[in-house]
């Protein structure tokens, strides 16, 4: 199925199995270090969870950008001015983002998400927070360029892009979607658009392991969910007592790593294919970046951004961090 504006969405086969997911769980299976990249535990289950993880104890980026975000707001609005388009990458959160269009008094808001249905249900929600704000849902994937509706294009342009989600792609995807936000933002068409993004910071590895490994299991069943939708959507047979979760800090690559690790010799079907797993082998389902103010800094510039402006909460946790366009002829 393709959108208007040409963009590939979920293309399923006659079964109605998703194929891109498919695609990606056996090729990720077949390797020697078993990988699934992290979109795909966005089911209606793992969408779920994830917004249990954010109100677990141990889960702190989400209190500490809604901490920010509330205490901040006019000094946004001194730096972002008003009658911006606020461009949100993925869905409205049903509390980040009224946090941002009430300071900064925006003339439009488009939010870009692959799932219709999240995007519809927060459109509806902020459309009705905000009567007199012009709102464009555009379903798209934004780790391509995406054409944004005639009706904004006039307006100067905020990206947002909250919660760290930057931190579950290694640098190159990173980098690659930071450009593709230029060009969905016009960058190029001589408007300096800004971005204001949250970037989750490099810690104690005992506050991040806890982070995503939650005492009331609830990161668990997040992570092992993903067996579960690749036993029901792709005719697995994934023995699901066998796995365990594991999160584990990568000092090298400031990362958190989620796994899961058969605790037994394994072997399983999926999609008709014969897999197997020693004891201890893992399959490496997530990695959450943590970042550095310079580490932050040189990840935007490589994506073709220059941040302005820098803000942490009262526990120096989590940073938000403004950055406007860089210009395409840099000196020297
Ligand atoms: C969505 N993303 C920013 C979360 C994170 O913190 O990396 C996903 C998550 N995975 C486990 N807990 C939360």
């Amino acid at each position: 199925m393709k959108a208007d504006n040409g963009i590939a969405l979920v293309d399923r086969d006659e079964q109605g199995i998703d194929r891109a997911f498919r695609a990606d769980v056996l090729a990720g299976l077949r390797q020697q270090q078993k990988a699934i990249p992290a979109r795909w535990f966005y089911d209606e289950e793992g969408s779920r969870l994830f917004e249990q993880i954010t109100q677990v104890a141990e889960y702190y980026p989400t209190r500490s950008e809604t901490e920010i975000l509330e205490k901040r707001g006019t000094e946004f609005a001194d730096r972002i001015g008003t009658g911006r388009a606020v461009v949100e990458f993925g869905s409205g959160s049903s509390v980040k983002t009224p946090l941002v269009l009430g300071a900064i008094d925006p003339g439009a808001y488009v939010p870009l998400d692959i799932s219709g249905d999240f995007l519809r249900e927060s459109a509806a929600a902020l459309a009705e927070k905000f009567p007199g704000l012009p709102v464009y849902p555009v379903e798209a994937d934004f780790m391509r360029r995406v054409q944004l509706p005639d009706e904004v294009l006039p307006l100067k342009k905020l990206g947002f892009f909250p919660g760290s989600t930057i931190g579950n792609m290694v640098p190159r995807t990173a980098v690659d979607l930071l450009r593709s936000m230029r060009a969905t933002l016009g960058a190029d068409d001589g408007e300096r658009p800004m971005l204001l993004i949250g970037m989750d910071l490099v810690k104690d590895s005992e506050v991040l392991e806890a982070a995503y490994d939650d005492a009331d299991g609830v990161t668990a069943a997040f992570n092992k969910n993903l067996a579960v939708r690749i036993n029901r959507e792709l005719g697995g047979t994934i023995p699901l007592d066998a796995l365990a979760h594991e999160a584990v800090w990568n000092d090298d690559l400031a990362r958190v790593e989620m796994h899961l690790r058969a605790e037994r010799d394994i072997t399983f079907e999926v999609s008709g294919e014969r897999f197997s797993m020693r004891e201890g082998q893992t399959i490496h389902t997530e990695n959450s970046h943590k970042f550095t103010r310079r580490s932050a800094n040189t990840l935007l510039l490589a994506g073709g951004w220059t941040p302005e402006a820098r803000w942490v909460d009262s526990g120096k946790r989590f940073s938000l961090i403004l950055a406007r366009a860089t210009e395409q002829r840099e000196a020297p």
